[in-house]
């Protein structure tokens, strides 16, 4: 697991997180983060213009060498012109100057909306452009539902996806995209693993809805009965994706990716029926529904 990690960065720039769990990451806790990520070689991290101040964060104390995955700024308007390229272009020119680097390994459209736009193949022909200049090493799609991801990667020759699965959210899985993607050489970056946390907490936070609520609260039960942690069965599941290429994960302190990195599998874990916790609501399973 621990070369498949990906640091996620959102909450080194901004509150980021669900019920008392949202907030942003001190200084000093990256700082401790990161030179952990040195010792363990952990080397690539997640990022966006979106992110409040992360980015500049990056820039400043990122481990020398390390890959980033940065994304694409989101467009105002609704067709897609040669000055709203130049509306991209300029956006990431600016992640670069912040990031302190003259190229990433990533990039991500954001917005997948920005794609389906009239003109939207300008986009696509940007990006390819952007690999030709150096700049970028692959590029693709940080998407959340199956529709879109259908829709684009058919389309396109994109080399790289992020997107959600976690244990309550097994779209991906269940519908043989992860292994379509994979078989098609698109190299898979999995989120949400903790379903932003949501996942390990004992309570379920205020956001979710009352399906998640009640999914949660059966999950919950299901692991005193047989004397299970939650992070034991995220982490199984997680092993149990070999298609999977990296684990783009969130921590709010140095103990939480430690866990992380030193977690072992046991036998009863192995023994949990992974598939039978997959929840069908779509809309609850999206942490964008969460109020
Ligand atoms: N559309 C997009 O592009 C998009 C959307 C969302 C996220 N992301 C990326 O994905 C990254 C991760 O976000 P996510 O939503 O997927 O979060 P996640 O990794 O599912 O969950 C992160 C949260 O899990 C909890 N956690 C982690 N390790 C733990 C441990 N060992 N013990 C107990 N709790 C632990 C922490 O919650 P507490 O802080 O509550 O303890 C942490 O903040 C983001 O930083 C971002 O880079 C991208």
């Amino acid at each position: 697991m621990r070369k498949k990690i990906a640091i996620g960065t959102v909450n080194f720039g901004m509150a980021y997180g669900v019920g008392e769990g949202c907030y942003q990451v001190t200084r000093q806790q990256i700082e401790q983060m990161l030179e952990y990520c040195v010792d363990q070689r952990l080397d690539l991290f997640d990022t966006a213009p979106a992110y409040g101040n992360s980015e500049c964060v990056l820039g400043e104390i990122c481990p020398s060498g390390a890959k980033i995955v940065t994304k694409v700024v989101k467009l105002e308007v609704d067709v897609v012109t040669e000055n709203a390229i130049q509306t991209l272009e300029d956006g990431l020119q600016c992640s670069l100057k912040q990031l302190s680097t003259s190229s990433v390994y990533g990039l991500l459209v954001h917005n997948v909306d920005d794609l389906f736009k009239l003109g939207a193949e300008k986009i696509v022909a940007w990006m390819m452009g952007l690999k030709e200049r150096g700049l970028v090493r692959k590029i693709g799609v940080s998407a959340y539902s199956l529709a879109e991801v259908n829709a684009l990667y058919t389309k396109h020759r994109f080399d790289l996806v992020q997107l959600p699965i976690n244990l309550f959210d097994q779209r991906f899985l269940a519908s043989g995209t992860l292994d379509w993607l994979h078989d098609s050489g698109v190299e898979i970056h999995a989120r949400s693993l903790f379903m932003k946390g949501l996942l390990l907490k004992e309570i379920c936070p205020r956001e979710a809805d009352a399906v998640l609520k009640a999914h949660h609260k059966h999950f919950l039960d299901y692991l005193v009965h047989s004397s299970l942690h939650a992070f034991d069965v995220c982490m199984m599941f997680a092993t149990s994706l070999k298609v999977v290429d990296r684990w783009v994960l969130g921590f709010s302190k140095l103990a939480q990716l430690k866990e992380v990195v030193e977690w072992k599998e046991t036998e009863s874990v192995r023994r949990v029926h992974l598939s039978k916790w997959s929840l069908d609501s779509h809309t609850s399973v999206d942490p964008r529904t969460w109020k």
